[in-house]
């Protein structure tokens, strides 16, 4: 792409593109995000996890962002792919995904998502409640088949998060919680039935999480367990599955570590837990998702005005808000922005950027400083690779973005911008 510059200086650059440069070629909200950047986390993770642990897996958690891309690059990479519903798996098996390497989560799988995914032949269904169990037994029998499992527990750890995203706790939807009558019910009934193979275990304790702590509780947590049906049943879980929630950088408040400060205490407390215990060591797996995409994308916007109230604050208002990005009304996330004209000039102003819906709660940024924005220019947000694509939504009719996918100073469409028919297309009339 051409470079683009203006008297006061260099425009900011993303993987090698001016991205005030794309905004003029593909408009404004525009989600674009690094292949660069994410090829380099995958790297990361075979370097510090996979090539540390033989044997050991990593499947991406692609609700943090699933596109036909998205899963043909994860595919090529050789991980696997969490998909949560029947429209993830859609997508999947349309990217040609290898089935084998899907594992499907949720605590409410419906009937005819269960069925697709027993036809698929996905790799692991991850059972969260009884009537799951029961519902898949019999449709796997129905089929024939008998398909690989495993349970969801809730290992009960309180994870230092927002409580949305905290999903480890005793009380909470997911999972199956860890109790002695519970067991018999979920364990012993798998055991007997034809349709699954029980496989083993898998937890996740929360999201966008920095300290490890919580994770190493639960697998003590889930070690225990295991070792409880190995006595009660004479069954050794051959997986293991960790679950993802690795943190990212979204402001300078967030010092993520890498990711071997995770999985490295992670696989010593697995490899010694089991030691201890007497168990054989299993296949473990981790499901990052924000951390393989979350800081491989930005969204730029371009200003549509600025309205000061004196003594009071200056509201930016920018093209889109909380249908390209909820994080902020829904979780109260903190981001940062640049104005891409001029990355490099002094902050002159402190202001609020504002989404453009018709909603008091759709601010994007509270108080953040800038070089005095005005109208007509572009602002590029950071770290909305994760859990924006994917959450978006049409509220207001406002179409949903394009996606972008820059790679060392070249740029690509690869979905593209919602248009006006495509919101009334799925009206009779
Ligand atoms: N595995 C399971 C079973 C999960 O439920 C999740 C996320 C992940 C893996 C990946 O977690 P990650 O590595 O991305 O933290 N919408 C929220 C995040 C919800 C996460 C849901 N589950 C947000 O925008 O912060």
């Amino acid at each position: 792409m051409i470079e683009t510059k203006t008297a006061a200086g260099r425009h900011f650059h993303f993987d090698g593109c001016d991205v005030v440069g794309l905004a003029r070629k593909h408009g404004t909200p525009l989600y674009v995000v690094s292949e660069t950047a994410i090829r380099a986390r995958i790297r990361e993770l075979k370097a510090d996890f996979l090539d540390k642990h033989p044997g050991a897996f990593a499947v991406y958690a692609s609700k943090a962002f699933q596109t036909l891309e998205m899963c043909r690059l994860v595919a090529e990479e050789g991980l696997g792919l969490d998909v949560v519903s029947g429209g993830e798996l859609y997508a999947a098996a349309k990217a040609a995904f290898p089935m084998e390497r899907v594992f499907l989560h949720g605590n409410g799988k419906t009937r005819a998502e269960l069925e697709m995914a027993v036809e698929l032949g996905v790799g692991r269904i991850v059972v969260d409640n009884l009537d799951e169990l029961e519902t898949l037994d019999e449709i796997a029998e129905g089929k024939g088949k008998r398909v690989p499992i495993l349970f969801r527990i809730t290992p009960g750890v309180d994870s230092h998060t927002h409580e949305y995203v905290s999903t480890g706790k005793l009380d909470s939807k997911f999972g199956i919680p860890l109790d002695p009558s519970v067991r018999q019910a979920y364990v012993g009934r798998a055991l007997s039935m034809k349709g699954v193979e029980l496989k083993g275990f898998h937890f996740h304790v929360g999201s966008q999480l920095h300290e490890n702590d919580s994770h190493l509780k639960a697998v003590r947590v889930v070690l225990d367990l295991m070792k409880e049906v190995k006595e009660a049943y004479g069954f050794s879980a051959t997986d293991l599955n960790l679950g993802g929630g690795f943190g990212v950088r979204y402001t300078k408040a967030d010092s993520p570590k890498g990711l071997a400060d995770f999985t490295d205490p992670m696989m010593a407390a697995v490899t010694e837990g089991c030691r201890e215990r007497g168990l054989e060591m299993p296949r473990v797996v981790i499901e990052p998702g924000r951390w393989l995409v979350g800081e491989a994308g930005i969204t730029l916007y371009t200003v549509s005005s600025v309205k000061e109230i004196p003594g009071i604050k200056t509201y930016v208002a920018v093209d889109g808000g909380m249908p390209d990005n909820p994080r902020p009304a829904l979780y109260g996330a903190k981001y940062e922005a640049v104005v891409a004209d001029r990355p490099d000039a002094q902050p002159t102003t402190v202001v609020t950027v504002a989404g453009k819906c018709c909603e008091t709660g759709d601010i994007l940024i509270r108080d953040i400083a800038l070089p005095a924005p005005a109208r007509g220019d572009i602002l590029a947000v950071f770290t909305t690779g994760a859990y924006c694509h994917s959450m978006a939504s049409n509220y207001n009719r406002l179409p949903r973005p394009a996606v972008v996918m820059v790679r060392e100073g070249t740029d690509r469409v690869s979905v593209r911008r919602e248009t006006y028919e495509d919101l009334v297309a799925r009206e009779l009339p």
